[in-house]
């Protein structure tokens, strides 16, 4: 078929479609007590990180994701750069990450010091593929005692970011075994990923932390928040301490005993977060609705593929995925439903391609590259099919 026929097709579709629906790329959604909340804490008087919310809504999150701890933070990016502090990652180590996921990840260990090695993905759980790593380790890098070093800069592969990319899970438990194997630090970028299941399991709860994002896109949002998950509860404490300036409690003084950061969550987030737990099932469910509600529309256009979720998972579809089998349209399509407001949006641009990463050391990204050359992102709030 003509490529022209298939932008046409795909583009008159998808207004038909969303006609009476919103627009936003993830509109998020305010089912309960959101307003009540807030006015509780201004009736307070306590905004910032000191207020019952915050505390609460930790509580809220480990127990949705059956973890021991959770440490609220003021966004996934700040959780993902106090998680790498706890572990002292600084200029002498390297940290494997994905090149398909947002420049968060990577930013996060550059603001250590610490070096990006770019790996490719695999097409089906869009993360790091465990076969491609396990050559790039044995081409790139050798054993010195109990870890594993760059060849070429004699630094140490100290840790990994496994992302589970728009909520699906990446091969974590493959990824788990290399890592272990290796001496590597295993932490989970699940900030896409509240509410996915693999195997019955929460996702960033496999590894040594996992950090969540409650951005304003995301499936539950505090506006703006992140946290970190783990079993570890030096871990939790440490974490506490750093992100509100390493203050020690004193009832006179200002003790600060290290470095630390103004990273908390504050009440005021907090509280629209405990609001939005209190419907994430329902949130869940409505966005799960929306992949079955675009295959369904889509199915007729054998050109385009609406992504599913991998085997033995149960994923929250935080970004529903189209695949173009002509490459060529992709650009078009997008320019034209944007134009006239539709929030779709390009996956996220590979980051060895960024002038700010492109001296990192890397793998091969056949896949990566081919991904984002062919793939969209449809607009996926949970308005689009809350019933
Ligand atoms: C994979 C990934 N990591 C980290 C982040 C950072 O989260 P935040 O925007 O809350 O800082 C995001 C946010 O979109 C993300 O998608």
């Amino acid at each position: 078929m003509q490529q022209n026929k298939q932008e046409i097709e795909i583009i008159r579709l998808f207004k038909k479609l969303l006609k009476n629906k919103p627009r936003g790329h993830h509109d998020p959604i305010f089912l309960g007590n959101e307003k009540k909340y807030l006015n509780k804490c201004i009736s307070s008087g306590y905004v910032s990180y000191v207020g019952k919310f915050v505390s609460l809504f930790e509580r809220k999150v480990s127990q949705y994701t059956k973890t021991k701890y959770t440490i609220a933070t003021s966004s996934g990016t700040s959780a993902l750069h106090l998680v790498l502090r706890y572990f002292n990652l600084g200029p002498e180590d390297e940290v494997l990450v994905p090149s398909l996921t947002y420049v968060a990840t990577a930013n996060a260990v550059t603001y250590c010091g610490a070096t990006p090695n770019f790996l490719d993905i695999e097409t089906d759980s869009l993360g790091v593929c465990p076969k491609k790593l396990v050559s790039y380790l044995k081409k790139k890098t050798i054993k010195k005692g109990k870890f594993i070093y760059n060849k070429k800069t004699n630094k140490k592969i100290k840790a990994m970011i496994a992302v589970h990319l728009y909520g699906f899970p990446c091969k974590i438990i493959e990824l788990k075994k290399i890592c272990k194997k290796n001496n590597i630090i295993l932490i989970e970028d699940a900030a896409e990923a509240l509410g996915s299941l693999y195997k019955k399991k929460h996702l960033g709860t496999f590894g040594d932390a996992g950090v969540l994002s409650f951005n304003g896109n995301k499936p539950i949002t505090c506006g703006s928040g992140g946290a970190v998950i783990t079993n570890n509860k030096t871990m939790c404490l440490k974490l506490k301490h750093l992100s509100t300036h390493a203050k020690k409690q004193d009832l006179i003084d200002h003790i600060h005993d290290d470095i630390g950061y103004n990273y908390r969550m504050n009440n005021l987030s907090a509280a629209v977060g405990c609001a939005q737990m209190e419907n994430i099932k329902k949130i869940i469910k409505a966005k799960r609705k929306n992949y079955l509600w675009y295959r369904k529309a889509f199915e007729k256009l054998k050109y385009v593929q609406i992504l599913k979720e991998p085997k033995l998972s149960k994923t929250n579809y935080w970004l529903i995925t189209a695949v173009l089998k002509n490459h060529k349209i992709k650009n078009k399509v997008l320019k034209k439903l944007k134009r006239e407001g539709y929030g779709l949006r390009t996956t996220w641009r590979p980051l060895h391609s960024l002038e700010i990463y492109k001296n990192c050391p890397r793998d091969k990204m056949e896949n990566s590259n081919d991904f984002f050359k062919r793939t969209i992102n449809f607009p996926s709030s949970p308005k689009l099919n809350y019933s």
